[in-house]
């Protein structure tokens, strides 16, 4: 048997070609679509991020907006700046980049971000709507994941997904995502963790498995169901002395023992990877569609 790979490159490449058409047709609207994004302090991962999101931003014509603010800014000027963001009507959407300062409340942050303008899908009235299957952003990772798996054209209707992982920003809309009604998902989901007894056992049970638990190559062959498709979201750096930087990225799946099993893998890096910030900016024509729609308020 052929393994097939899923690269989030080919799939990502794809939607953003479609995202161009639609950000073409705002332009002629008169939208140019907005996206900001305020990084607090100085991550060294977080600025990455950040920056590589500027980029694609400018690269599809949108405009990209980064808020830069000190590690010491205060609640309130953090609030002042999630209010003046939502009443800024060239921002279609924006996010906070987390993790931010510990001084800081995230939970008060993102409750305070306009649901209309939440593209990373992290406010509770998002969440719920998702939940319930009502109209709304989708949270990034998960988005990316169901999009790989319907345009690779793996059939998910009655298919047993197990989710390893139950963050709230993978492992529970993932699975929030999976059981909903409708094409690209309709499945059977079942949710394992690092407290599930017998979590071998229902791993081995999945036609589709979505790892996102954060431990390097935790997965291993002898879990995987033959056939399984098999997506891994995990990002571990490694110890390599065999590399000039004496690391590597290796995810949450034992790629090279699992890759003969399942009938479609997808690698890391390489595979979920890319499909992120791809969703983020389908998120922001989303937004921005949505407040063209309305017209101005
Ligand atoms: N930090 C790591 N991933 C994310 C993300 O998807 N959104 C935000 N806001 N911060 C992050």
């Amino acid at each position: 048997m052929t393994t097939k790979l899923i690269l989030g490159k080919d799939v990502s490449e794809e939607i953003y070609a479609e995202l161009r058409q639609r950000i073409d047709a705002l332009k002629v609207k008169g939208t140019v679509p907005g996206l900001a994004v305020i990084l607090v302090g100085d991550d060294p991962a977080s600025q990455v991020y950040v920056r590589k999101k500027g980029e694609m931003c400018e690269s599809l014509g949108m405009r990209s907006v980064t808020v830069r603010m000190p590690a010491e800014t205060t609640q309130d000027e953090l609030m002042a700046k999630v209010a003046e963001l939502n009443a800024d009507p060239s921002i279609h959407g924006f996010l906070v980049q987390l993790p931010l300062p510990k001084h800081l409340d995230e939970k008060q942050v993102i409750n305070a971000i306009s649901p209309s303008k939440d593209v990373d899908c992290f406010h509770p009235e998002n969440v719920g709507r998702m939940l319930i299957g009502e109209p709304t952003f989708l949270p990034a990772t998960p988005a990316g994941v169901q999009q790989m798996l319907v345009r690779s054209g793996v059939e998910t209707g009655g298919k047993h997904v197990v989710v390893v992982g139950r963050s709230n920003i993978v492992g529970k809309p993932m699975a929030a995502m999976m059981v909903q009604k409708g094409a690209g998902a309709d499945s059977t989901v079942t949710v394992v963790h690092s407290r599930t007894k017998g979590l071998a056992d229902i791993i081995r049970q999945a036609d589709i498995l979505v790892v996102a638990i954060g431990k390097p190559r935790f997965v291993t062959a002898d879990m995987v169901k033959e056939g399984a498709v098999v997506i891994d979201v995990g990002t571990n750096r490694v110890d390599d002395p065999s590399r000039p930087s004496g690391s590597r990225l290796v995810g949450d799946v034992d790629f090279d023992a699992v890759k003969d099993k399942a009938s479609a893998i997808t690698p890391v890096p390489g595979g979920v990877g890319p499909m992120t910030i791809c969703m983020l900016m389908a998120n922001a024509v989303k937004a921005a569609e949505d407040a063209c729609g309305r017209g101005p308020q």
